[in-house]
């Protein structure tokens, strides 16, 4: 199969332009690089544009002829897509539709979507079904819902199938390929608290002691990064089926709170570090975990690293093998 991955230089869409690569399929990595890494994408074919340019868009598509697409590529700061807004509908909606437009001009009709749990917004019931309220309380979430609905308009005009997966908290590396999550701004707990493990940071912080949690601060729901590139497969090898479009949450269906995942990091690192534990954070809600009886049983996707010990490991390895990321 000939995959075009948008956001293949970034954290999951490297991982999964490996995968793929690794099964023998052809791809071609699309990035503009602001966020994503040139040597995570090591030797694949890279084509360096934005999603903001259609003219560009349509190149790529009509010369590689993709017979799928993996759509990656993304703004994804909550805190700046209610500062900026218009950066989210640009890149993350308009950006969106020039490649949903490039693709469908080159005939290629699978896409598989980066879709998030953000798209919820605050959970009334936990876990989180498909069907529960899209009440996104972030223009980060809105934007994305706008795509999923844009895609179904596309698919029930017969222009293009889509999976969209709505991913919780993506973790972990790949060590195998030596590819692992080097964001900036990191924003993410699992490698923040790696950091203060590994001195970068000068500690780790605590949002909150006093949700109606078990131990009182936040649960969230962790997914291997590795298991989220088998979903990607999964749903492209569904799409060329004509398994037909399709949404779908992806997580362990197991939360995690942070006290948790500090004690892991502990754990697994065997060092210690400073715990500041603080004031709730504004729109940080409870409890987040995702059901995901969906997808496991349409898609037979099932994680093989469901674990937290094992997410962790994989993230300090890959973490204290590059301390300042790709740069390391
Ligand atoms: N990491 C998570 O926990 C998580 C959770 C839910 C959803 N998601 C979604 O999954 C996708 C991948 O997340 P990630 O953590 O790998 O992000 P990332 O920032 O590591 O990767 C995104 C990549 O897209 C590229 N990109 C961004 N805007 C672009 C544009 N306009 N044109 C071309 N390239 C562009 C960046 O350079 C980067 O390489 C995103 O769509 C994100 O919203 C991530």
């Amino acid at each position: 199969m000939r995959v075009l991955v948008t956001g293949g230089a970034g954290y999951i869409g490297s991982v999964a332009s490996r995968m793929l690569a690794g099964e023998g399929h052809e791809v071609l990595v699309l990035d503009n690089l602001a966020k994503g890494h040139r040597r995570a994408v090591a030797d694949l074919d890279l084509e360096v544009a934005d999603l903001e340019d259609p003219s560009a868009l349509s190149g790529v598509c009509s010369r590689f002829g993709p017979e799928a697409c993996m759509h990656f590529a993304a703004d994804s700061l909550v805190g700046e897509s209610m500062a900026d807004p218009l950066k989210y509908f640009r890149s993350n909606v308009a950006g969106s539709i020039n490649l949903a437009a490039a693709l469908v001009e080159s005939g290629c009709r699978d896409m598989v979507f980066s879709s998030t749990a953000a798209v919820y917004g605050d959970a009334e019931t936990v876990p989180i079904t498909e069907t529960h309220p899209k009440r996104p309380v972030n223009f980060y979430g809105l934007t994305k819902y706008m795509f999923e609905q844009a895609l179904c308009a596309l698919d029930r005009a017969g222009q293009l199938r889509c999976v969209c997966l709505r991913y919780f908290n993506a973790a972990g590396a790949d060590t195998a390929a030596d590819l692992g999550e080097d964001h900036h701004p990191e924003t993410h707990l699992i490698p923040r608290v790696i950091a203060a493990a590994l001195g970068s940071e000068p500690r780790a912080e605590v949002f909150g002691t006093d949700y109606p949690t078990t131990d009182g601060t936040c649960v969230r729901d962790y997914v291997h990064v590795l298991d989220l590139a088998r979903a990607h497969v999964l749903a492209c090898e569904h799409l060329q089926e004509t398994g037909g479009s399709g949404i779908f949450n992806l997580g362990n269906g197991s939360g995690f709170s942070v006290r948790q995942v500090i004690e892991t990091v502990r754990r697994v690192s065997g060092r210690n570090f400073e715990v500041v534990e603080g004031p709730r954070r504004e729109g940080d809600p409870p409890a987040l975990v995702a059901s995901s009886d969906k997808i496991r049983d349409e898609l037979g996707w099932r994680p093989e690293h469901p674990e937290l010990e094992s997410i962790v490991s994989s993230a300090w390895e890959w973490h204290s093998r590059h301390p300042n990321g790709y740069d390391s």
